[in-house]
């Protein structure tokens, strides 16, 4: 409890040089895939909310989706080496840009799905694999989709890791699906 308590003081107190930060890092990590669309998607989300906006469940301070994205790809970096450098950044970062806000990004689709429609939009091709992970990524995978798609399996465990570090009111929730998915 003392633990849960301290960590909600310190996601409060997130200083606006480290937010500078967090978005300095996420931008120039989207700025190392060169692929069609990534120049839109950047110039998008400078121009949206999403390195203020916060989480809903965890990481329910400013800044919070910025952090949590790049927490995620700091877990999947070290989780799952053998994927593509690109795959992971891609994946990593722009898998919760729904909940961000843009006046063209349309309010359609589910979590993942509407992550995926934005990203099309700004015309952002993805690979199959980068496309089901992001569309998936809240969707409980059977252990043989997760051993088929590993890319998909290593961010749904980053996802739900994360959240963990800075927990709203459904701590436990998340507690039970990291355990549940941590095969
Ligand atoms: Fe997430």
């Amino acid at each position: 409890m003392a633990a849960q308590k301290k960590t909600q003081t310190d996601a409060a107190t997130l200083s606006a040089p480290r937010r500078e930060s967090v978005k300095d890092t996420i931008l120039a990590l989207l700025e190392s895939v060169h692929r069609p669309g990534m120049d839109t998607v950047i110039k998008m989300l400078q121009e949206s909310n999403f390195f203020t906006a916060q989480c809903n469940v965890h990481h329910v301070f400013v800044g919070g989706v910025a952090k949590h994205s790049l927490g995620v790809y700091q877990r999947m970096v070290k989780s799952c080496p053998d994927q593509p450098r690109d795959s992971i950044i891609v994946s990593a970062l722009l898998h919760d840009i729904c909940s961000a806000y843009h006046p063209h990004w349309l309010g359609i689709g589910g979590h993942g799905r509407r992550s995926t429609i934005i990203l099309s939009s700004c015309g952002l091709q993805l690979t199959d694999e980068e496309y089901r992970a992001i569309r998936y990524h809240q969707n409980m995978p059977t252990p043989w989709e997760a051993l088929r798609h590993p890319l998909r399996k290593a961010l749904i465990i980053a996802d739900l890791k994360d959240a963990q570090k800075y927990p709203g009111s459904r701590r436990v929730f998340v507690d039970w699906l990291t355990e549940l998915f941590d095969y």
